[in-house]
């Protein structure tokens, strides 16, 4: 299905990538997941417009190092990512805004490797800002943005002929919740791939705690106003009543599970009503909603989800501190 945006400045198109396998709506998702404690929500809910500017606004803040260390990383790497992989296609799952994917784009322009750009994302308006900039920016570019939900499975992706870039930045694959999820998805971007791919992750590592907590609470609330965003997207979607200002974020390092866990608190007993799923919901004052975990990696552990899944790595990039990971696996 194409979807034509006629009020944009622009001939751009997306394409939607139907599931191809079922995936919950939103108001069975919520129903199974804000219902009954322990209440957890799935991070794609945080990304509508907002949440996407203020996820961008977050990458610039002073204490969230791993923007700034993996476009570091990208910076150094692109060259000689392009020359090993030779993409005729970069396809990248979770795209956003494709900030630091234009590295890439650099490179390809240096070694006049002109392919196409399949950024994958949840966030239409993300998709279609990021493509209309890029068509000025890389003349050269072909752009096929998709509209989609990874999680409906990856058999659907526009696979053309030549050799793929698999593209997953931002340690993404952190929010998988859990580990095994996490290791489920990264098989099945394995499966997805052909033999000439390659795929380029970016994954954040473990560190002390007082680093990893700073860059989830930064000083000018951004950070805050991202999560409780995803209140606004429920009012919005399941016509509910939350009143983000009822609410309080806070994000702990968790050291037994080496996950940040980010999460929203009630700060007065209330009951919600979330007309679209029939149902109210109580909290008590310090009840509290999951919302985003980030796994956080060693080394080896990067390693071994890769190469469990049937990766070879290429090459596993590292910054001085060792804060984060850009790797190049091979199929
Ligand atoms: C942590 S941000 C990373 C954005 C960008 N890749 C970066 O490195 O700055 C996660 C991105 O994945 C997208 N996303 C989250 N869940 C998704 C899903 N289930 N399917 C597709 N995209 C998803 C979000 O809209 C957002 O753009």
């Amino acid at each position: 299905m194409q979807t034509n945006y006629g009020t944009q400045q622009t001939d751009i198109a997306c394409t939607t990538i139907m599931p191809t396998q079922i995936i919950p709506d939103m108001v069975d998702d919520v129903r199974a997941s804000l219902l009954q404690p322990p209440r957890s929500l799935s991070p794609k809910y945080f990304y509508d417009e907002r949440g996407s500017e203020l996820f961008e606004q977050i990458c610039s803040t002073p204490e969230y190092y791993p923007t700034r260390t993996e476009h570091h990383l990208l910076s150094k790497h692109a060259v000689a990512i392009i020359k090993q992989t030779n993409p005729d296609q970069i396809l990248e799952l979770g795209s956003g805004y494709s900030t630091k994917t234009r590295r890439l784009f650099d490179a390809c322009q240096e070694t006049a490797q002109h392919c196409i750009y399949a950024p994958l994302d949840v966030c239409e308006e993300a998709l279609i800002d990021a493509a209309q900039k890029l068509a000025e920016e890389y003349k050269w570019l072909k752009l096929k943005p998709l509209l989609g939900d990874y999680h409906g499975g990856l058999g659907n992706l526009p696979v053309t002929q030549g050799a793929h870039l698999f593209v997953f930045l931002g340690s993404t694959i952190g929010n998988f919740g859990q580990t095994t999820h996490a290791r489920d998805f990264i098989k099945e971007v394995y499966n997805a791939m052909g033999s000439r791919d390659h795929l380029l992750i970016g994954v954040d590592r473990v560190k002390k705690d007082h680093i990893l907590e700073a860059a989830y609470n930064d000083a000018q609330g951004v950070t805050a106003a991202f999560n409780l965003n995803v209140l606004h997207v429920l009012n919005r979607a399941l016509n509910a009543n939350f009143n983000a200002d009822e609410f309080t974020h806070s994000a702990i390092f968790n050291a037994d599970k080496e996950r940040i866990e980010m999460r929203l608190t009630a700060d007065s007993e209330q009951k919600i009503h979330i007309d679209d799923l029939g149902a109210s919901i109580h909290f008590d004052k310090g009840d509290d909603i999951l919302t985003e975990v980030s796994q956080k990696y060693t080394y080896s552990g990067i390693e071994k989800m890769l190469t469990a899944a049937g990766f070879s790595i290429t090459n596993h990039y590292e910054d001085e501190n060792a804060y984060f990971s850009l790797v190049l696996a091979s199929k």
